[in-house]
């Protein structure tokens, strides 16, 4: 059952504070494998975000992308965790300790916490945004258990810090590769399968790759489990003006990026087979 946590400020940001580019300096250039690095920064606004929204990254004189909080504190200390997979992103993780960038957001809907046995779903980097939901779930909920799917093992992310964040909870921890090079070799969702099979979750959420999460959200439907699932689309604006971030009648960047059973099954015309590319033409996934 989901259940209403009480934000941690009591009057909300207004949108031009939230809207407004701040330049904020990398305190720490992390890298966590050879393709992604986590970037640690201050930034007020982004240490009240709940976990699951995402912020606007401007790589000056590159371009701006969306990028999840993989790290949120309530003293301001944030950060994002980028995989390299084009220009932007390849400029973003050639930054180091002292570089600046500049953050827009935090924007659109996060996951909103459930009480009971939860299961967190992470393909790839898609873990990120799941590690602040996990410290908050942990507070709220009976179990949690964390599956995260990766290509191989070099793909791991945050080991140390979900061991922490679940050492005093009751928990579980599934770990899967392609290769069989950690933990199960298999797909996530095959694993999923076998703990469905065999367990009642009150609430299942998940981010990664579209197609690992039209597969998890087939899997929900069948089992009868609630889902959230962050998307990832091509984001411009972030503030659902530009349409870019189109999914049928909803837009991503304003409805989502975390979008509900009800509401995926509202876009299962698309969701897992289309998206726009960044010419706004409908492309197969
Ligand atoms: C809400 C949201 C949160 C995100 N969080 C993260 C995160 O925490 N870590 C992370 O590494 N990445 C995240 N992404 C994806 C990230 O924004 C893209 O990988 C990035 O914009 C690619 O830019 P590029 O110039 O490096 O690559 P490009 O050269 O622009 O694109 C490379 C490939 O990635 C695809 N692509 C580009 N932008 C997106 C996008 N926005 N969504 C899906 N596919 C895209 C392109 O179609 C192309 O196939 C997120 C995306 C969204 C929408
Ligand atoms: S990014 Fe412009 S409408 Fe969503």
């Amino acid at each position: 059952m989901p259940v209403n946590l009480k934000n941690r400020s009591s009057v909300p940001p207004s949108f031009d504070s939230v809207n407004r580019m701040r330049i904020v300096e990398i305190m720490e250039a992390k890298k966590e494998n050879s393709t992604v690095k986590t970037f640690t920064f201050i930034d007020k606004l982004c240490g009240k975000a709940e976990p699951g929204q995402f912020v606007m990254v401007w790589i000056p004189g590159v371009d701006e992308i969306p990028m999840s909080l993989s790290a949120i504190t309530s003293e301001g200390l944030s950060s994002i965790t980028v995989n390299e997979v084009g220009e932007a992103s390849r400029a973003l993780n050639q930054k180091e300790k002292g570089d600046q960038i500049g953050v827009r957001g935090p924007f659109g809907n996060g996951f909103v916490p459930a009480e009971g046995n939860v299961m967190i779903v992470g393909g790839g980097t898609g873990l990120a945004p799941l590690m602040p939901l996990t410290e908050k779930l942990v507070k709220v909920a009976d179990k949690v258990t964390v599956m995260s799917g990766v290509k191989c093992r070099d793909n791991l992310l945050f080991l140390d810090r979900i061991d922490n964040i679940l050492s005093e909870v009751d928990s579980e921890t599934v770990f899967t590769t392609e290769d069989g090079s950690y933990g199960i070799e298999c797909l996530v969702t095959d694993q999923v399968e076998q703990k469905l099979k065999k367990e009642k979750f009150d609430m299942i959420f998940t981010c990664g790759p579209e197609q690992m999460m039209y597969n998890m959200f087939l899997l929900a439907e069948q089992y009868n489990v609630p889902l959230q699932a962050s998307l990832e689309r091509i984001m411009r604006c972030a503030i659902g003006l530009c349409g870019s971030c189109q999914i049928g009648k909803l837009r991503v960047c304003k409805d989502g990026p975390v979008l509900n059973s009800e509401q995926l099954r509202s876009v299962k015309e698309e969701f897992g087979k289309f998206q726009l590319d960044l010419t706004g033409k409908r492309i197969k996934l």
